[in-house]
This record gives structure tokens, C-alpha cells and sequence, in this order.
């Protein structure tokens, strides 16, 4: 197959670029677009066929529910048949923003949206490029971060080139993303609100809008069994959430949470049996060893998360035989870090399926 002559897939979010990927979309394919959280792999909500295509894309099992992005939460009666009070008030709180709404699905939002289930999940997302593209297509985009199943999400444009390649048709460039973690996922189709996956948006704010504090998945893990207590909650999760699988986020070099006062104790002790080791440190100070490669993290969580994928990614190019990681604080700031790397160490040094 040739490709001379045929426009890069990265494309600068000018009105031409926007219009060519609104264009795409309503032509069933696939168009990669920036969030504030991450990289989504957008295809249009309302075509079975697109959306079929994005699980192709990422190699990632049917029946993990896609979410759709709106362009406003004037659109939410469209894809949802009932909307509790405490989602308009959330939507109006935090729209656009990293919440996704689990709610009753309208009849006609495709299965392979859904998975097969009688919920959508559903959010505005705060992207200067996102909104355009959202504003032209006019409609509801679904789309999972971009990236192959289980490993990082990606959060510049040239991630998502390294992840799809030409499995996407157009990757418009947004940027870096501003929060670099995905959404918090909300469920509201059920009695008591429940986090799905945390986010950006904590349990805190949350209450904060609704006057109850949602119930957490996992809450009350401890750091030491956070994997087990991860993969107990998969076991008894319903409905499906694919970030909620033990193995997700993962680089493909093995990668250790340690504490800092173990840290710099067991990076030598590796070296010294001739492993290479790089290291991602948040608080704990570079000891100067010239044998590990070490990445400084944000000090505080909002920092922290903006960087974590391009420094995981950073890290698992290096070669590395191990990735160790400071455990991060178990303070609710940072439950959203915990449980990314939780599910990156569990994920970790399994080889590419492809
Ligand atoms: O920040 C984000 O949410 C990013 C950007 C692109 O918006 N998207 C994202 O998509 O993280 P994805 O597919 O990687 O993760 C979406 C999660 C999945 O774990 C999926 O199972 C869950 O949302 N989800 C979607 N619809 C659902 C539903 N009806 N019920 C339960 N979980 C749902
Ligand atoms: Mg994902």
C-alpha cells in the first residue's frame, strides 16, 4: 500500500481540520480527538457499524460499554429516557468537565454503545477542539481513550499515533491534556449513586452538589492489598466497566509500588543484580545513582496526574527490566492516581498481543 502523497493523520485543529473530521465522522469513521482528560477514538454514537469499528480498533472486547460525548447536557434527553435531579444538578456543576453520567439509556442508543446494557454513559467534555468537533457533528461521539486495550491512555496526539497507527482515519492535535486521567465515572441508574472508576472529580465534590456522598467501588483498600481488593471488585462488578479490570493502564515493563522508605533501598539492591531500573518518585528526593533512571513526579495530585501516562510511557521506553513507583498518599486527593497504578501493576510486563 502506498502512502505517498496522503495527509499526515495528525492534524492542527483548524475550522478546515474540524469540519474534515465532523465529515468523517458522519461518514462512519473514526476520528481521534482531545479531552482533558485523555485521547478519546471517537466514532458516531448513533452507527452501529462506527462504533463496531472502534472495538476493532483497540482489540477490546464487545461488551465493554463506550461512553458518548455530548456536545451540550441540552442533548442529554436524546440518549437518555429518564434524568434524575442529582444529574442535571451534577451536569450543570461540572459540565463540561471529567464526569461521566451512567444513566437509563434511551431505546434506540446502539449495543454496541451500551454492551448491552440498559445504561449509557454520557458526558460533555472540556476541550476547546472537543467542543468545536462535538458543536459541528452535532450529535453524540462515543469514544474510549485511544489507545490499544488495557494499556496507557494516551494524552498528546503522538500517543495516539504510537497506539492506532493507521487503525484511525484523523488524530486532531489538541495538545497536551490538561487533567491527564480519565473521567470520574458516575452511576445514577441505580438507588444509590455509586462511583465507577474515580476521577478529577471526587466523592467529595460530588456530595458537595447532590447532598449525599456517593457510594465508592473499592473504597477502603489498603495500599498493601490494593491489586486483591481491585481484581475482588472486577469479580463483583456489575455492569461492566472496563477500567475497572485489574489489568489496565499498563506499561509493559514490570512495574513495583514501593513506599518511599523502601524505595531507593530496593532500586540498588536490583541494580546491583545487574537489573536496569527506572524509577517514578513523587516525594522521595533523586539519590543521584547513576544506575537507575529516575523521573521526579508532581508533588501534589492535580501535577502528578497531568504527566502520569507520558512519564509511564516515558518510563516503559526506556527498556527498563523493572519500573518501581512511590506509592502515592492514601488521601482522597490522590485516589484516582492509586487506582490507575494499582491497575498499571497489576497489568504490567505482559507482552503486546501485537
Ligand atoms: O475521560 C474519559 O472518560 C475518556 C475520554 C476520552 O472521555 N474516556 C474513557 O473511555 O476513559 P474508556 O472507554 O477508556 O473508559 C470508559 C469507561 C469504561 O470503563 C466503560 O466500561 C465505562 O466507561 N462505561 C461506559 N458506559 C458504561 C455503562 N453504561 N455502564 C457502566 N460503565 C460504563
Ligand atoms: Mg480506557
Amino acid at each position: 500500500m502506498s502512502t505517498a502523497g496522503q495527509p499526515g493523520r495528525i492534524a492542527a485543529p483548524t475550522a478546515d481540520n474540524i469540519a474534515r473530521a465532523a465529515a468523517l465522522l458522519r461518514a462512519g469513521k473514526l476520528v481521534a480527538l482531545p479531552t482533558e482528560t485523555v485521547y478519546g477514538l471517537g466514532a458516531d454514537a448513533l452507527d452501529p457499524v462506527a462504533t463496531a469499528a472502534i472495538f476493532a480498533a483497540k482489540g477490546r472486547p464487545a461488551d465493554h460499554p463506550l461512553i458518548v460525548h455530548l456536545p451540550s447536557a441540552e442533548h442529554l434527553p436524546r440518549w437518555a429516557r429518564s434524568i434524575p435531579k442529582e444529574a442535571i444538578a451534577l451536569a450543570r456543576a461540572f459540565w463540561p468537565g471529567p464526569l461521566t453520567l451512567i444513566l437509563p439509556r434511551e431505546a434506540d442508543v446502539p449495543d454496541a454503545v451500551t454492551g448491552g446494557q440498559d445504561t449509557v454513559g454520557l458526558r460533555v467534555p472540556n476541550h476547546p477542539v472537543a467542543l468545536a468537533l462535538l458543536a459541528a457533528f452535532d450529535s453524540g461521539i462515543a469514544a474510549p481513550s485511544a489507545n490499544r486495550f488495557g494499556r496507557i491512555s494516551p494524552t498528546t496526539a503522538a500517543h495516539v499515533e504510537h497506539e492506532l497507527g493507521e487503525r484511525v482515519d484523523l488524530i486532531l492535535d489538541g495538545g497536551p491534556c490538561q487533567v491527564g486521567i480519565e473521567s470520574t465515572i458516575l452511576d445514577l441508574s441505580r438507588d444509590a449513586p455509586e462511583i465507577l472508576r474515580p476521577g478529577a472529580i471526587t466523592a467529595d465534590d460530588i456530595a458537595r452538589v447532590i447532598g449525599r456522598r456517593p457510594k465508592v467501588r473499592g473504597e477502603g483498600a489498603v495500599e498493601e492489598d490494593m491489586a486483591q481488593a481491585v481484581a475482588q471488585a472486577i469479580e463483583s462488578a456489575t455492569p461492566r466497566v472496563s477500567g475497572s479490570l485489574a489489568a489496565h493502564y499498563a506499561p509493559s515493563t514490570p512495574l513495583r509500588l514501593l513506599p518511599a522508605a523502601l524505595l531507593i533501598e530496593e532500586a540498588a539492591e536490583l541494580a546491583g543484580e545487574g537489573s536496569r531500573v527506572a524509577v517514578l518518585a513523587h516525594g522521595c528526593a533523586d539519590p543521584g545513582d547513576s544506575r537507575f533512571t529516575w523521573i521526579a513526579a508532581g508533588a501534589d495530585p492535580v501535577a502528578y496526574a497531568h504527566d502520569l501516562y507520558a512519564h509511564l510511557r516515558a518510563l516503559d521506553a526506556l527498556g527498563a527490566d523493572f519500573i518501581l513507583v512511590e506509592t502515592p498518599p492514601a488521601d482522597p486527593a490522590w485516589s484516582a492516581i492509586a487506582d490507575r497504578l494499582g491497575r498499571a501493576a497489576v497489568g504490567s510486563g505482559e507482552a503486546d498481543e501485537t
